[in-house]
């Protein structure tokens, strides 16, 4: 197939082209910033410059390059600063999943692309009701914090989109595997501490293993859901420490519920403290997905090896 890949320079961008190139794929793969082209060719891509807020640019590109599928993976994310706001932080990355969606699918549905996959969160975002591990039919969190009402409407957004138009949503765990993941820095520093009891649940997924599902997603018929997560939801009293123990790092420090509001904002905490986990057997089962990295226990220990 030739696959458009929106989003080839970054974190799963990267991962992903090299997978879909061994799995006897043609890539195109698109970048924004200078310097981008040649890091998409030495990827082994034909790299294409492009603003996906900028329809009629996304418009031209799709229909020069007939790809016979499109996977999103934009999101504006590198060296942004995590405040009490979730919103402020997502701002752009919110409009590619709402603009830029809309702009891919309408190119796709107009060069006749029969396949659409692109990336959406799982984490954080299933109610905070009920057992501490949710499936892809369990119900979104109805009444997120105010601060990340504009980002959890983005990325249904995104999932409606795609999935009414017969495409793919892949909700990701958090993305590790790399030696410049987000978490290093604050946990390397000890600023980033379990919040009360910790029992707040996350789901994580090393790159190699996300961008597997993803090559798997694209060669599937069908629209879904699905997410794409380790074996091991935890809270964050167990993964905390294991991954300042990876890094090296100090233990983490514990910080009182109620010194995290104040520091983080009730928002924050909420959904720190209440977070579900996820379930991956539906990935397992309809996309026939098996994980490297099936637990970030592993997964830390190997990507943060020195
Ligand atoms: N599930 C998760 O946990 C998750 C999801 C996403 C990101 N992250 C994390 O966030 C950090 C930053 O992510 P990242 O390295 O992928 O960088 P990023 O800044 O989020 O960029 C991702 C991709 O989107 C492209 N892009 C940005 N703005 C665009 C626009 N207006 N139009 C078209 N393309 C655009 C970027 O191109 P350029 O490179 O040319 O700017 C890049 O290819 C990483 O640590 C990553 O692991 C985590």
């Amino acid at each position: 197939m030739r696959v458009f890949v929106a989003g080839a320079t970054g974190a799963i961008g990267a991962r992903l082209v090299p997978q879909l190139i061994e799995h006897g794929h043609d890539v195109i793969g698109t970048y924004r910033s200078a310097g981008g082209g040649g890091r998409v060719e030495a990827l082994g891509a034909e790299p294409v410059a492009l603003d996906l807020l900028d329809a009629r640019a996304v418009r031209q590109a799709v229909l020069e390059a007939k790809p016979d599928a499109i996977v999103h993976q934009a999101t504006a994310l590198a060296g942004v600063r995590f405040g009490r706001s979730l919103d402020r932080s997502f701002g752009p990355t919110n409009l590619l999943r709402t603009e830029g969606t809309d702009a891919l699918l309408a190119a796709a549905r107009e060069a006749g692309v029969q396949r659409f996959v692109a990336q959406s969160f799982a984490s954080y975002r299933y109610a905070r009701v009920g057992g501490p591990v949710k499936t892809e039919d369990d119900p979104l969190d109805p009444d997120p914090p105010a601060m990340a009402s504009q980002t959890n409407a983005a990325m249904r957004h995104l999932e409606e989109a795609v999935t009414s138009a017969g495409g793919i949503a892949l909700r990701y765990g958090g993305f590790y595997g790399a030696a410049n993941d987000g978490l290093v820095p604050s946990v390397r520093k000890r600023q980033f501490p379990v919040i009360g009891a910790g029992g707040g649940i996350s789901s994580f997924i090393h790159l190699d293993d996300a961008a597997a599902a993803t090559v798997l997603a694209l060669g599937h018929d069908g629209a879904g859901l699905y997410n794409i997560v380790d074996d091991e939801p935890a809270p964050m009293s167990e993964w905390l420490p294991a991954l300042a123990a990876a890094l090296g790092a100090k233990p983490p420090r514990h910080v009182p519920m109620w010194l995290a509001r104040l520091i983080a904002g009730q928002g924050m905490v909420m959904m720190a403290a209440g977070s579900r986990g996820a379930s991956n057997a539906k990935a397992k089962r309809e996309l026939g997905w098996t994980l490297r990295y099936p637990s970030w226990r592993e997964g830390f220990a190997a990507a943060y090896r020195s």
